[in-house]
């Protein structure tokens, strides 16, 4: 999963380690000297940063575990009693609560950054499909963790959801059994979840860990989404990369921490601060946002079934999308028509998300309906674009999209001149 092989132990137990197992060397090719196009901007920080958000959730998840207890008449008081009681418990939700949003906010801002610049592309069609699996589990993570405080929204956002299932025809309602572990959202249920809730962060980092492998063997797409052919395209990981990521995770850690320490549940439902009563229906049941685009699709189609399998399909179709983009070039940079209905597609993911957490009638069922179409047609437009765009032209390396001929032509001299001295 690496550039050169080039590191060498600098002590006695260092090389007696690595001959036995050579971790430090693949840390070192991988994330030392891997060699990075030079042309990355601030939007290829977001891996790294989403590195981060997965840590600080096992963290901060490990922790209030040791204080929560999993059982319907006790969870809800456990909670509070975290926010109370325990020594920082209330920082340690909070961080925790928001983190999960802060970590969807920065997979939207991956995902779509792969939209436009064409990362899902061949040799990258593997990486990408790793991405959306990582996506799945992600969610399914953040819906069954927010039942698990056994507020009103946790109670009834799992009731609607899991009812979803039902839809099924013959196994349907079986499944919902299953799920619930009963005849309605109950003890079993949130046990299972909690469960669940625990391990699954645990199976992301391990499909990360594969999708981190899955980027080493091409290297990391581009701005203009020409491939690294020479050296003078490409910077080493440290310390150009490390820095920058660096730099955008602490700007990120800022605006997360503005959410945790001024505005703690702007994010969330103040109904969630009611404990779970199966005879109370909240007036409206909304999920969290980053599920809102997601929540319109499903109330914008009248039949159930088909409700819920457009809400799959949407996800679903993303994992075809290295083959339903049919456009030789990658980068949106250089596809005029490509890009506007990529800002298009971009702003309908928007207004579903509004339209998501709006009552399901009236125009606003129209606006969803019309919505869904468009995000589902975007997918036939990209086909259809890639045989009838004429694209820019690209440049013939990064190295000269970033320098002019000129200087890629002086690179070229240079690093032609050095060779003798950084062989070897
Ligand atoms: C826990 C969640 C995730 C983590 C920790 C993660 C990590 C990373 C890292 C470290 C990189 C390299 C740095 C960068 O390009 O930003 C990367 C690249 C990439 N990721 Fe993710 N990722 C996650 C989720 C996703 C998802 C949900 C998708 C798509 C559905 C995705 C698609 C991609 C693609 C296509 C690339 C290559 C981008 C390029 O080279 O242009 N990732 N990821």
């Amino acid at each position: 999963m690496s550039g050169h092989s080039t590191y060498v132990p600098k002590s006695a137990f260092g090389r007696w380690f690595e001959s036995r197992l050579p971790i430090m060397g693949l840390i070192h090719s991988s994330f030392v000297v891997f060699p990075n196009p030079r042309n990355l901007n601030y939007l290829w920080t977001f891996g790294g940063i989403l590195a981060f958000m997965l840590v600080a959730q096992i963290i901060t998840g490990v922790t209030l575990a040791m204080h929560y207890t999993p059982h319907a008449d006790l969870a809800f008081a456990s909670v509070e009693h975290i926010m109370r009681d325990v020594n920082y418990g209330w920082l340690l939700r909070y961080l925790h609560a928001n983190g999960a949003s802060m970590f969807f906010v920065a997979v939207y801002v991956h995902i779509f950054r792969g939209l436009y610049y064409g990362s899902y592309k061949a040799p990258r069609e593997i990486l990408w499909i790793l991405g959306v699996i990582i996506f799945l589990l992600m969610m399914a993570t953040a819906f069954m963790g927010y039942v698990l405080p056994w507020g009103q929204m946790s109670y009834w956002g799992a009731t609607v959801i899991t009812n979803l299932f039902s839809a099924f025809p013959v196994v349907g309602e079986s499944i919902v059994t299953f799920l619930w572990g009963g005849y309605s959202v109950a003890n079993p249920t949130l046990n299972r979840f909690f469960s669940l809730h625990y391990l699954m962060p645990f199976m992301i980092a391990g499909v990360v860990i594969l999708h981190v492998w899955a980027l080493h063997v091409p290297g990391s797409n581009n701005p203009t989404g020409v491939e690294k052919k020479t050296e003078k395209d490409t910077l080493p990981f440290h310390p150009y990369f490390t820095v920058k990521d660096a730099l955008a995770l602490v700007c990120f850690i800022m605006l997360y921490m503005w959410f945790v320490f001024y505005t703690p549940n702007f994010l969330g439902h103040a109904d969630n601060y009611i404990e779970a009563n199966p005879a109370v229906t909240p007036a409206h049941i909304v999920p969290e946002w980053y599920f809102l685009p997601f929540y319109a699709i499903l109330r914008a189609i009248p039949d159930k079934l088909m409700g819920v399998l457009a809400m799959f399909g949407s996800i679903a179709i993303l994992a075809f999308l290295p083959w339903l983009d049919t456009s030789k070039v990658r980068s949106g940079t250089y596809r005029p028509v490509f890009r506007v209905f990529f800002w298009l597609f971009a702003v309908n993911a928007v207004l579903l998300g509004w339209l998501g957490a709006k009552p399901a009638e009236g125009l606003y069922v129209v606006a969803s309906r019309l919505s869904t179409a468009y995000y589902f047609g975007y997918f036939v437009i990209l086909f259809i674009l890639g045989y009838v765009e004429k694209p820019l032209k690209l440049p013939a390396s990064i190295a000269e999209s970033v320098l002019g001929k000129q200087g890629s032509a002086n690179a070229m001299a240079a690093s032609a001149a050095a060779a003798p001295n950084t062989k070897g």
